[in-house]
């Protein structure tokens, strides 16, 4: 599955030209920094950052070894030298605390059990005065929305919508709503916490 994730994804990174910049621009501009890009996959932004940003050292890491495998391929073959890729967890980093000064997450937080655990923990490994950049696909709060999960979890018309859902990203119970999203960066180490919505995804800047 891993291959084909990492090609599917690939064709959908290169389309998604406007989110995309939005979400590395929110990192610029980039001097000496050293960037982790967690739950990294196929290591597609750890590697658009690493080749914009020479200076800058990029760390992707993720649970799963086989991207971690791909990753490591596709920047051998890229020749890009400023980027490693490792195995880790984003609810336990073996980093140091303030080891980071930018931190890109793109697609991880609503795969995650323990997420209020992941955003401590990335505020632990960001340097004070650092920038995470977050993408998770938004759940729609919508009417069609609200009737639907207002519907018995093992009813059938739900559970269509939601298979449905999961391919177009809307109606998945994993992805969380927009106050859900606000409510998780609350009471952490986060100073400003920005959110701005790009279609069906919401974009979140939160300086530590
Ligand atoms: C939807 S993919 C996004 C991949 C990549 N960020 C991108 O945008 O192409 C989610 C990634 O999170 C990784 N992941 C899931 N749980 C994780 C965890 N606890 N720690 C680190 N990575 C995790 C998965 O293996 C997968 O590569």
């Amino acid at each position: 599955m891993g291959p084909v994730y990492a090609r599917m994804r690939q064709y959908g990174h290169n389309r998604d030209g406007n989110t995309k910049t939005c979400l590395v621009d929110a990192l610029t501009p980039f001097e000496d920094d050293i960037i982790l890009d967690i739950g990294t996959g196929p290591g597609m932004y750890a590697m658009d950052i690493a080749t914009a940003a020479p200076s800058c050292r990029v760390v992707g890491i993720d649970i799963s070894e086989t991207f971690i495998d791909i990753a490591k391929e596709s920047a051998s073959s890229a020749k890009i030298s400023n980027v490693e890729f490792a195995l880790g967890n984003i609810e336990s980093l073996g980093f140091a605390d303030n080891h980071f000064s930018k931190i890109i997450c793109a697609g991880v937080i609503s795969v995650v059990h323990q997420r209020k655990q992941a955003i401590n923990e990335l505020a632990r490994v960001l340097r004070p005065g650092g920038t995470l950049a977050v993408r998770e696909p938004c759940r729609s709060t919508g009417a069609f929305s609200r009737f639907v999960f207002g519907l018995p979890s093992e009813s059938r018309i739900r559970g269509l919508c939601t298979n449905a859902g999961l391919l177009g990203g809307h109606f998945s119970p994993g992805f969380m709503s927009k106050a859900e999203i606000e409510d998780l960066f609350s009471e952490t180490a986060f100073s400003s916490v920005e959110l701005e919505e790009h279609g069906r995804d919401i974009l979140i800047t939160a300086t530590r």
